[in-house]
């Protein structure tokens, strides 16, 4: 079977992609250190998989450990690195850390890569690199620009040290993909998001807010040039984000010669806060209090996805639609019992 690294694999994302990988044959190996995540998660997987997936704890910005990981698991063929901090707004309050740990985690495993010469990698971007697009839906060819904080910058970063990396390396092939807002969570609740603390993205909230932990949720401003005047997200289910990343793999395997290739990865809808807030209240069929508050700062207005390169090279398309992804959602907050 073929091994595939999956650091932050006890992640969001990366957990669903541990599952669907295993799915396709291949053999995931879990690098984490739980640092924002919880060994509940390795349960979960193993719930799913009928199996427990091989799993180290360690951090994989670690390079000794890194390497001691890699000289054990032997064989590898590809990596798909998750691993990083996504809060924005801690971004902002912590950039010297967010450098440090997204662009030096990204950095050891490329070396470590080339020294060993494993031939895949797949990297987790974000929409954020497009900052506001000029015009919509946002192609990949559109320009980068301001990404509005330093987690952004950060994305931007590492994605031209994989270009980099490739340009030095031509037997690496490599794949950046962008997410836009993924939400949801496996359907059999096992598995899901797990924020720390007060959390900072919508569905998380807005499922905290219908469990009746949080009081109310606050709108970001409804004075946007949008339908409803909240702001436009494309969000797509995770499990089919999960999916695009075998894919990925896949596709990288069937190519000749050096490769890397950025895809987006939306459902190409895009839905606003209140479109999300009452489709997650009538599917789950339960109350969302809320109110409207003042504009975050630093939030685009609206971004949504062209998918046309990743349907017309990848032959990839999303199954699961907003409803599915908010009951999924609702789900997982339940199966949690708080
Ligand atoms: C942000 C980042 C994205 C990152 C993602 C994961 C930017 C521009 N976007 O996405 O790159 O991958 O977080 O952490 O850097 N909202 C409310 N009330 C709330 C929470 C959110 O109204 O309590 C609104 C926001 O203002 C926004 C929408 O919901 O309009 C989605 O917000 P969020 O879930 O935080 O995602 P993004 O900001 O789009």
């Amino acid at each position: 079977m073929k091994k595939i690294i999956v650091t932050g694999g006890a992640g969001f994302i990366g957990s669903h992609t541990v599952v669907e990988l295993t799915s396709a044959g291949y053999e995931p190996v879990i690098v984490d250190d739980l640092r924002n995540s919880e060994a509940r998660m390795i349960d979960g997987l193993t719930a799913i998989l009928g199996v427990r997936p091989r799993f180290h704890r360690i951090d994989c910005a670690d390079e000794a450990a890194m390497r001691s990981v890699l000289n054990t698991e032997g064989d590898v063929h590809g990596v798909i690195h998750f691993a990083a901090y996504k809060a924005v707004g801690e971004s902002v309050a912590e950039p010297a850390m967010y450098y440090r740990n997204n662009i030096g985690s990204l950095a050891v495993l490329l070396a470590l890569m080339n020294e060993r010469a494993i031939p895949h990698l797949v990297f987790s971007s974000s929409c954020t690199v497009y900052g506001q697009p000029t015009s919509l839906p946002v192609n990949e060819a559109a320009p980068d620009r301001n990404a509005s904080s330093p987690y952004g910058y950060t994305k931007v970063v590492c994605e031209q040290l994989v270009r980099d990396q490739c340009a030095a390396t031509p037997e690496l092939k490599a794949v950046l993909l962008r997410y836009f807002n993924p939400i949801g969570a496996h359907p059999s609740a096992r598995i899901g998001e797990l924020p720390r603390g007060v959390p900072g993205n919508l569905v998380p909230f807005v499922t905290q807010t219908a469990a009746g932990l949080r009081g109310k949720l606050r709108v970001n401003g409804n004075d946007y040039a949008t339908s409803d005047g909240t702001c436009v997200r494309d969000y797509i289910h995770v499990m089919d984000l999960a999916r695009a990343h075998v894919v990925a793999l896949g596709w990288m395997e069937q190519r000749t010669g050096s490769t890397c290739e950025v895809f987006n990865l939306g459902t190409g809808r895009g839905n606003t806060v209140m479109e999300v807030v009452n489709t997650f209240a009538e599917v789950n069929a339960v109350d969302v209090p809320y109110e409207i508050g003042p504009r975050r700062a630093g939030d685009v207005e609206a971004v949504y996805a062209d998918t046309t390169k990743s349907r017309e090279v990848l032959g990839w398309t999303c199954d699961h639609d907003l409803r599915d992804a908010l009951r999924d959602a609702w789900n997982w907050q339940r199966s949690l019992g708080n």
